[in-house]
């Protein structure tokens, strides 16, 4: 008989996970990269000139450095920062984390509790609404249109819960390229979000992962920059630039909050020989890679965009990503993603249906968020055709689509 852990379970143990069942072959979930844009060659050649010149710091946890992380890679992104996002900020403002969901994990330590408010877009990250939930913190939707988080419903939001005497922990915005929308907040609501902010004495969290993959390479500046009273934590990473599995990320915060952060953070340092080896690499090829890399994405953003048209003509609404890895499709009224994902699953497609990438599971339940960065092309087209005719005989639609006739 196996041991029974159960009842020694502490109270409020999640759900247990479930066993990772391998990918099916079309797999528009997880926001991976793809295997070829991992820049295999020259973070080789990175790994093995770090080692050679310091690899004897990892003798010592944190490599030396103390606990904000390797100073190289903090000194990069000091430079990055400002060169991208009008950042400006030294490398005491900096801490290196085990990929930014550490990062929003010290974050949410730090401010929420059982019963707090905060504020987000309405459709969102699902690794940040899960977090949310299981804190027991109640998260305000907010509308989004073509130019990100609605300062209108904003501004009506905080001012209906001031009058119910709730001040919320913070405001979480995904405002460069947002998961899943796309969408880009413009700078004119970086300035409004910024006021509002100020006005009810709200911070705000910007999480800003997706940056530096817009189809022109330009992005407004960060709020973090536009901020004259130090109210906003600025978190990054590496991991849909180069990749995920490095776990590699950061945050940018004034010290009364990154302190706070900083005796969260437990875990002796993030890992030493992917924060050197990141560094070496990124001086020499950063820009250069993810310029590609943007070229690259949108090349299948429009092979998925194509290969919807064809499919589900007038059936998938969307609108053009400025930039990201997702789209974020509206499929007819009566189609339940939900279903729809469980159908598609045995089928061997895998995508996000939309209710778990909302708040408002209603006005999400007829959409779904693809990923297109990690399949190829030709996956892209398979795999869209396939969900395609799952979508038709599961609920009738698409019933006829482009040049594409459906019995
Ligand atoms: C908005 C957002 N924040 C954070 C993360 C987590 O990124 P990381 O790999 O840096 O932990 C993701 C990953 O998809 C994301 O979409």
């Amino acid at each position: 008989m196996a041991f029974d852990f159960a009842p020694l379970l502490a109270p409020g143990a999640p759900a247990p996970a479930v066993k990772w069942p391998g990918w099916p072959k079309y797999n528009f979930t997880f926001g991976n990269n793809a295997p070829e844009e991992v820049p295999i060659d020259d973070l080789r050649a990175a790994v093995d000139k770090v080692l050679a010149r310091e690899g004897r710091k990892l003798a010592e946890y944190r490599l030396e450095q103390g606990p904000q992380g390797y100073r190289p890679l903090r000194q990069f992104l000091v430079k990055k920062l400002k060169q991208d996002a009008a950042i400006d900020c030294t490398i005491d403002d900096l801490l290196i984390v085990s990929g930014s969901l550490q990062g929003l994990d010290l974050i949410n330590g730090a401010l929420l509790a059982p019963g707090d408010t905060v504020i987000c877009e309405r459709d969102n990250y699902e690794g940040t609404l899960n977090r949310f939930t299981r804190r027991g913190v109640n998260a305000v939707p907010i509308p989004l249109d073509p130019d990100g988080m609605r300062m209108d419903a904003l501004e009506a939001e905080l001012a209906a819960l001031k009058r119910k005497g709730i001040r919320p922990k913070f405001i979480y915005t995904i405002a460069t390229v947002q998961n899943p929308t796309g969408t880009i907040l413009s700078l004119d609501r970086r300035k409004k979000l910024l006021a509002l902010a100020e006005e009810y004495g709200v911070p705000i969290v910007e999480d800003d992962c997706y940056a530096d993959l817009t189809w022109d390479g330009e992005r407004p500046p960060a709020i973090y920059s536009l901020s004259k009273s130090q109210n906003v934590i600025h978190v990054g990473s590496f991991s849909k630039t180069i990749a995920p599995a490095l776990r590699l990320g950061f945050v940018v915060a004034p010290w009364a909050i990154l302190s706070r952060l900083l005796a969260l953070k437990t875990d002796a340092g993030t890992g030493g020989l992917e924060q050197m080896m990141l560094a070496e690499y990124c001086e020499a090829h950063f820009t250069g890679h993810v310029k590609e890399l943007r070229q690259r994405f949108r090349a299948k953003l429009d092979t998925l965009v194509a290969a919807l048209n064809e499919q589900f003509g007038t059936a998938a609404e969307f609108d053009y990503p400025p930039g990201g890895i997702f789209l974020w499709v509206k499929l007819p009224d009566n189609v339940d993603t939900m279903r729809l994902r469980e159908v598609a699953r045995e089928a061997g497609v895998l995508i996000n249906p939309g209710s778990e990438w909302s708040v408002d599971k209603e006005h999400s339940r007829c959409r779904m968020r693809l990923c297109f960065a990690s399949p190829s092309h030709e996956e892209i087209r398979e795999g869209i055709a396939l969900l395609a005719d799952l979508c038709r005989r599961e609920f009738g639609v698409p019933a006829r689509s482009g040049n594409v006739e459906r019995s």
